[in-house]
């Protein structure tokens, strides 16, 4: 089962609209809450007049920092899984406004209809401050982030080596350049919502659009101190997150508090518009210089980064560390800092910093082959690192990507490209081809899982992980159904519910690895399990065996030397006394096997551009990602994961970015015709290898996720494509029209 292309086990539902949805499940009695931001930027709330909005006929209650419970209300050394250092955004805490957007009451009503225009009644006088919101501005003001635990996966740049300043200034070839990227916002399909169904005694069971059930469980019970058992979080479907549900979102608090101040259930949903009221990619700015020896190898790499962070938290990205992973070069120095702007907390959005940090390096090292006149593949050949100096110099556990290189190129056919800019045409338009490495972590975190041998013989196997469109449903189905030997059909796994066993948050590519491997030590216990009671059945053909001369297949219990010799699954129910049997299982990450290695996946993506000459719209016509991700569980759903990914990579180089009106702090473009990205037309062949990966370090099963690796090469390898069909290198994104004629 493990490495087939399986169709998702969760299509039908999806596709037939019986898969729910945080704001779909119907509790009875519910009541609506609808959320009023905020206009300006910074400043005080001086009046709030709720009394129109209170008139109206099924209005409950409106919420504003005046009337709030007292119990909405948690310190400063509240966490969640995903927080930076700071002190996090506590809705309706007071009167004072830090980001455009901010909500700043909740309006209940009976329907929602009621309580939506109820929300454009309520009068809000402010004293407006003056607000901060270009980075551009303050980029001398940028300063070291504060350090906390969410750095244990985002590690900050090690300290410099060499002196990158002196060998960049005797070498003779070198480059030099400035990228600016802008934000962007998450926009998945599913608008955040919450639907709080309040029980007896004030349990909740809350019905939360999350990529972790228990993060939001984790923070309910925080921020109104609840004990665990009063609170129940499920989330079994997730309409995409991108990162967006990586941490709780305000609509959770919201209705956590309007339920338990009403003792009623309320429902709170977000808009398209309110998507970019929290959490986006940041803005940064980084400069590179790099410089090169006459044989083409590197002599020094300097890649620094500045970017944005709010006035609350330090949200810090890894955006410089890649370049150290990619080049191991003896002169180098790696820097990154932030600086806090008037604005809501940046937030991780699929392959935080290295979409940004890995578009300039690998700019840089096309601009720095073309600059030595050697062929760009042949650079990146010739400047392969073995170990990754931010790590301490350790050996990578795994590192395919010379063959991500030439498997790519060949299927591209890298090999008829003529190098001169401008050289290649096709009718009137340009025709460029470029390529660049991607690159992304391999990590693994702690999960439990639990699996039942149910009384009607299925296996039945749980996880409170999630499953925002990425496919884990299906590999879990694979994983377990492998390890006992059953039809898929027979094996159904449930996820995001904080009943079951604890998993974390779904992020940075890490849940094939870490609930992949809780599912798989809890089967093989539940299979160790089955076989003793097969054992001691009366009569068992099994009672002299161990259990390596067992395997599990077609629901039975066999001998190895002889599979006709077998126990039915079913059979060792049945001699249970019809119950169920079950085991629960933990997985941790086997530290002094890892600690050794720096671990990553690697990529390579080679695109070819169609520029007008005229009108300088640039269509990606085709794309080719090879990816070496240790083992691919299911190529099906992987490639879905790293075409994904490559479409977001279209996205990033040509169309997407949150606009703001600096003088107001304020986005421009907050809705779907004006936010731009890729649609089917802007799509076109989109072909996926994977070279084959083998590592028994990274984790139990060797796999390293394929979420976000899609990703990283594709913007850096659209904008080297365009310069070769065009000569000009736009060094910032998006490469919109305007900026290439
Ligand atoms: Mo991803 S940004 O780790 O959801």
């Amino acid at each position: 089962m493990i490495g087939k292309p399986i169709s998702r086990v969760d299509g039908p539902e999806k596709v037939t609209g019986q898969a729910k949805y945080a704001a779909e499940f119907n509790v009875p009695d519910l009541t609506y809450g609808v959320v009023v931001s905020s206009t300006i930027t910074k400043g005080t709330i001086t009046r709030i007049d709720t009394s129109k909005a209170l008139a109206l006929d099924g209005v409950l209650e409106v919420f504003t920092h005046k009337n709030r419970p007292k119990t909405a209300w948690f310190d400063m050394s509240y966490k969640d899984q995903d927080s930076p250092p700071g002190s996090p955004f506590r809705p309706l805490h007071n009167d004072q406004v830090k980001y455009n957007g901010q909500p700043i009451a909740l309006v209940v009503a009976e329907t929602f209809e009621v309580a939506r225009y109820a929300a454009t009644l309520v009068e809000i006088d402010y004293d407006p401050e003056p607000c901060e919101t270009d980075l551009l501005k303050h980029l001398h003001e940028a300063r070291d982030p504060k350090s906390g635990v969410a750095n244990l996966f985002k590690p900050l740049p090690p300290k410099p080596r060499g002196d990158s300043a002196a060998a960049y200034a005797n070498a003779p070839v070198s480059m030099s350049a400035r990228y600016i990227h802008g934000m962007q916002h998450h926009n998945p399909m599913e608008m955040f919502a919450t639907t709080v169904e309040y029980g007896r005694n004030g349990h909740l069971t809350i019905y939360d659009k999350t990529q972790g059930a228990t993060n939001s469980q984790l923070y309910v019970t925080q921020a109104f101190n609840l004990s665990f058992d009063q609170v129940r979080v499920i989330s079994p479907y997730v309409g995409g997150g991108f990162g967006s549900g990586l941490r709780p979102q305000y609509q959770l608090f919201l209705a956590v508090m309007a339920a338990r101040a009403l003792e009623r259930s309320v429902r709170v949903s977000l808009t398209r518009q309110q998507m970019w009221s929290f959490g986006h990619r940041p803005a940064t700015v980084q400069n590179i210089r790099l410089a090169a020896n006459a044989d083409g190898t590197l002599a020094a790499v300097e890649h620094e980064a500045i970017a944005e962070t709010s006035q609350f938290e330090d949200y810090t990205e890894t955006v410089v560390n890649w370049t150290g992973k990619l080049y191991d070069c003896a002169n180098s120095t790696l820097s990154y800092k932030v600086k806090s702007l008037d604005m809501y907390s940046p937030l991780d959005m699929r392959a935080p910093g290295g979409v940004t940090g890995v578009h300039a390096i690998e700019c840089a090292i096309d601009e720095l082959a073309y600059n030595a006149g050697i062929d760009p593949l042949d650079f990146r050949f010739k400047n392969y690192s073995e170990k990754d100096w931010t790590e301490k110099d350790k050996p990578f556990s795994s590192k395919e990507l010379r063959a991500c290189f030439t498997q790519g190129a060949e299927r591209f056919g890298w090999s008829n490209r003529t190098p001169e800019p401008r050289s290649m045409r096709r009718g009137h338009t340009l025709i460029g081809w470029g390529m660049a490495t991607g690159i992304w972590d391999a990590n693994q975190v702690p999960a439990r899982a639990e699996a039942v041998l149910t009384v009607n013989g299925k296996l039945r196997v749980s996880s409170a992980t999630a499953d925002i469109g990425t496919g884990t449903y299906t590999i879990m189905t694979q994983i377990a159904a492998e390890l006992l030997g059953m039809p898929l059909e027979n094996v159904i796994f449930r996820l995001g519910d904080t009943d079951m066993p604890l998993a974390p948050i779904q992020g940075g590519s890490w849940t094939a690895a870490t609930v992949g491997s809780a599912v798989k030590v809890t089967c093989e216990a539940l299979a160790k399990k089955l076989f003793k009671l097969a054992r001691k059945m009366p009569g068992s053909p099994l009672a002299s065996a161990d259990f390596t001369d067992v395997f599990f297949a077609n629901s039975h219990i066999r001998l190895r030397r002889d599979p006709s010799v077998a126990v039915p699954l079913q059979a060792i129910v049945d001699q249970n006394g019809g119950r169920a049997i079950s085991e629960t299982g933990t997985s941790l990450p086997n530290m002094l096997k890892q600690k050794d290695y720096s671990r990553s996946a690697h990529a390579a993506a080679f695109v070819e551009v169609e520029v007008d000459e005229d009108f300088g719209t640039v269509v990606v016509t085709r794309a080719v990602s090879a990816v070496a991700a240790g083992r691919i569980l299911n190529p099906k759903t992987a490639r879905s994961q790293i075409i994904g990914g490559m479409v977001w990579g279209i996205s990033s180089a040509l169309q997407e970015e949150s606009v703001m009106d600096h003088r107001y702090g304020r986005y421009m473009n907050q809705n779907l015709a004006e936010y731009h990205i890729p649609v089917c037309a802007d799509v076109r062949d989109l072909d996926v290898i994977f070279v084959e990966e083998v590592d028994d370090i990274v984790n139990p099963l060797g796999v390293k996720g394929v979420g976000e690796v899609g990703l990283v090469a594709m913007p850096a390898a659209i904008a080297n494509a365009v310069f070769h069909a065009t000569g000009k290198r736009i060094h910032d994104l998006p490469i919109q029209l305007d900026r290439l004629l």
